[in-house]
């Protein structure tokens, strides 16, 4: 039904203003939004006041506290306490307000740091958690639980979706708190630039984007002021396989799960294990990652890996059989959706 009142959290974030996008193409004419400095949703007695005034019928729960490995690492303390009072407040306020179904956003981190590969939705809760992004998986954790213990004590309808790592348009291009496409987007156009002695476009771009860190301008400097092949250097092996999915996928993939008769979605989920991980299904090496990137920014130097540097877990990569089973793909693939973000990223 497009007249239905939908509660999009985090619709200005790049998940969130994905899924109004597909919702709006669907037709649905009756979306509710607030940015975050009209509704801090850490603020239990506003999001009160927000479910009561609004009463949406469904809610997508899209808005977190963000980041790469570095800012998690950096800033546990804020990432689980904003993260958990953010689910805390909307899971426990819309059914209050009686929203019928709404449908938390993961993530795949919420798995054990060992768990076997493709990691199926079984794995939760089986082992120990990557330390470097702990704070953050448990509060991710603790949604799910959320939903599933609602779900079981009032009978709500309330579903979980695990996405894998996503990029495309809205990412966030801030070298210290991005994640590994969007940084590479950056760095290995920069590092384009440098090779084009074009020291101008590269102080526009920290203008644009963010700080760039002494080490990495220091090596831009040096290429740009030399004829020498110029050659990137990128953090760890290059070794480390993870997979990638664009975020209109995502966003197609959250929709279509929250459109799901309820027969449907329990007969591919259980009780007590409701979640469902969205992923391509493929991964590659993230030295492959980096040679599609630089073919796709126009990057025609070298990229060399620092190996003293740390690679973390040497797979990671979603089982996304529950997914298909429901009738569900990505469509855009990996070449493609780096050349729309890198779009994206030259626009902004
Ligand atoms: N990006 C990925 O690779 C990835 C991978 C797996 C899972 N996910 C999950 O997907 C969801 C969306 O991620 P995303 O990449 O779209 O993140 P994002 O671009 O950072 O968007 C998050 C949105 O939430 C808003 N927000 C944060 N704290 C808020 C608060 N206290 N009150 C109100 N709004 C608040 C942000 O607003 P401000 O910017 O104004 O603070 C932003 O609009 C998250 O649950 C995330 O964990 C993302």
């Amino acid at each position: 039904m497009t007249d239905t009142r939908i509660y999009v959290a985090g619709h200005r974030g790049m998940v969130g203003s994905a899924i109004v996008r597909v919702l709006q193409r669907q037709g649905h004419s009756r979306l509710i939004t607030r940015s975050h400095s009209e509704l801090d949703l850490t603020d239990q007695a506003a999001v009160r006041h927000f479910f009561a005034a609004e009463r949406p019928a469904q809610v997508y729960l899209a808005a977190a506290r963000v980041g790469g490995i570095h800012a998690n690492n950096t800033y546990p303390a804020e990432f689980i306490y904003q993260n958990l009072m953010i689910e805390a407040n909307i899971i426990h306020q819309a059914w209050l307000a009686g929203v019928r179904r709404l449908l938390f956003l993961g993530s795949s981190c919420i798995y054990p740091k060992h768990a076997a590969q493709p990691m199926s939705e079984e794995a939760l809760l089986t082992g120990t958690l990557e330390p470097t992004n702990e704070a953050y998986a448990i509060a991710k954790i603790a949604g799910i639980k959320l939903c599933e213990s609602y779900n079981r004590q009032y009978g709500t309808d309330y579903r979980s979706v695990m996405p894998t790592n996503l990029y495309g348009p809205g990412d966030h291009y801030d070298l210290q708190n991005s994640h590994v496409i969007p940084a590479m987007i950056r760095k290995l156009h920069l590092a384009k630039l440098a090779t084009g002695h074009d020291w101008a476009a590269i102080e526009q771009d920290e203008a644009r984007h963010g700080p760039i860190p002494a080490d990495l301008r220091h090596h831009l400097y040096a290429t740009c002021g030399s004829d020498t092949e110029a050659c990137l250097p990128l953090w760890g092996t290059g070794t480390p396989m993870r997979e990638f999915l664009y975020v209109d996928d995502m966003a197609e993939a959250s929709v279509h799960v929250m459109s799901l008769d309820k027969s449907a979605y329990d007969a591919h989920t259980r009780p007590m294990l409701s979640h469902i991980n969205v992923g391509s299904g493929e991964d590659l090496s993230i030295r492959q990652l980096a040679e599609t990137v630089a073919k796709v920014v126009g990057y025609a130097g070298r990229v060399e890996f620092d190996s003293s540097q740390p690679d973390g877990t040497p797979r990671k990569l979603l089982d996304v059989s529950r997914l298909h089973g429901l009738g569900c793909r990505a469509q855009v693939g990996l070449e493609e959706g780096l050349r729309r973000a890198y779009a994206d990223f030259l626009q902004r």
